[in-house]
């Protein structure tokens, strides 16, 4: 008798311990306690007690319903274990352990915002505001304020997105210029950071829409030389360490007179290389002292104050900066291209 029972307390916890969900649990409860052919009830039912003693009575009873009661108690706790489990695989989805992390994406700052975050901290650190602009302008401030001439090509279809009211896409944030100085007087230093449009053909370096950086400096006194230190102090934070500029003569309406400002090649410090295409220069800004003709459309007296003006091509400068090739990359959406760039500033 002992052994039967002990042999089936084993064969019932090692089936227990195989069931995995309730009704495999309560299969295993049918095969033992079923009230049929459970092989427990089967075992009890086939008892003959009649045919023993008290004394065995007492011990065979004891041992039948103790393995009733253990067997009672194993399947419970088996079957609120299983039920358990799955609550909590219901409750998180199945999971793999073994299935590798899921990478979490938190995105990343687009070159040109960096460049512009940055240019706007140097910039305030040498006490210009910063203000934005529009990127729908009217044709003075993008032209007629900018002294440039009505038949002037920039204007031309070929050049300019214009909206059936007239107004335009601003091509340029010198745009910005005439604005801010009506707007704030003088003296003013200031820059215009944003995004301009123009109907270019795309290619490797032109797209359609592109952002510049453009500053202004309007006081009694301005000249080259302040032109040329601003510069200088903003490159050398931009490239982390000492540059060479150069002014070259360059023409633009709003002007006079106006540079292009070349930066010592980075790549070959002046040496020489393919990037400079062996000058030892890169061209990186057009700039200039403001036109007189400009500061009076801004009602600013060119015979008491004078200025410099910029056009920073920020998109130019990130390519420079980060080493990127295409500048249809910037606006592609490709993941693979922003998530080189860190999130942070
Ligand atoms: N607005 C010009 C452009 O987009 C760039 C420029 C040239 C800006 C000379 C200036 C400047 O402020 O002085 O091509």
């Amino acid at each position: 008798m002992t052994a039967d029972t002990d042999a089936l307390r084993e064969a019932l916890l090692h089936e227990l311990a195989e069931a995995r969900e309730p009704d495999e649990v309560e299969r295993v409860r049918v095969k033992f306690l079923g009230q049929k052919d459970g092989s427990i009830t089967t075992l009890i039912r086939g008892t003959n007690f009649g045919a023993l003693d008290k004394d065995e009575r007492r011990v065979v009873g004891n041992e039948l319903s103790g393995l009733k009661s253990f067997a009672e108690t194993a399947i419970r706790d088996a079957r609120q274990q299983v039920e358990a489990v799955a609550a909590r695989q219901r409750r998180r989805g199945l999971v793999d352990l073994t299935l590798p992390g899921e990478r979490v994406n938190v995105g990343s700052i687009n070159p040109v915002n960096t460049i512009q975050l940055f240019l706007e901290d140097v910039f305030r650190g040498m006490g210009f505001m910063v203000e934005q602009g529009f990127e729908v302008e009217t044709e003075y401030y993008n032209f007629d304020a900018l002294n440039v001439a009505r038949d002037h090509p920039a204007r031309d279809m070929q050049d300019t997105f214009w909206l059936d009211s007239g107004a335009l896409l601003r091509t340029h944030t010198s745009a910005t210029q005439v604005r801010a100085m009506r707007k704030y007087g003088t003296p003013l230093r200031a820059i215009f950071p944003g995004r301009c449009f123009r109907y270019e053909a795309l290619d490797a370096s032109h797209e359609t829409s592109f952002y510049q950086c453009e500053g202004l400096m309007v006081d009694r006194g301005v000249t080259v030389a302040n032109l040329l230190s601003v510069m200088q102090t903003l490159l050398r934070q931009v490239f982390e360490r000492d540059v060479s500029v150069r002014l070259r003569p360059g023409y633009f309406p709003f002007v006079e007179p106006g540079f292009e400002l070349d930066l010592s090649c980075l790549i070959c410090s002046g040496e020489g290389c393919r990037v400079c295409k062996h000058s030892g220069w890169v061209e990186l800004m057009p700039c200039g002292m403001v036109h007189p003709r400009v500061l009076e459309a801004a009602g600013v007296d060119p015979e008491t104050h004078s200025g410099f003006a910029f056009g920073l091509g920020m998109t130019r400068l990130a390519m420079l900066k980060y080493g990127i090739p295409d500048i249809r990359l910037f606006d592609s959406g490709d993941w693979r291209f922003y998530r080189q760039f860190p999130a942070t500033v």
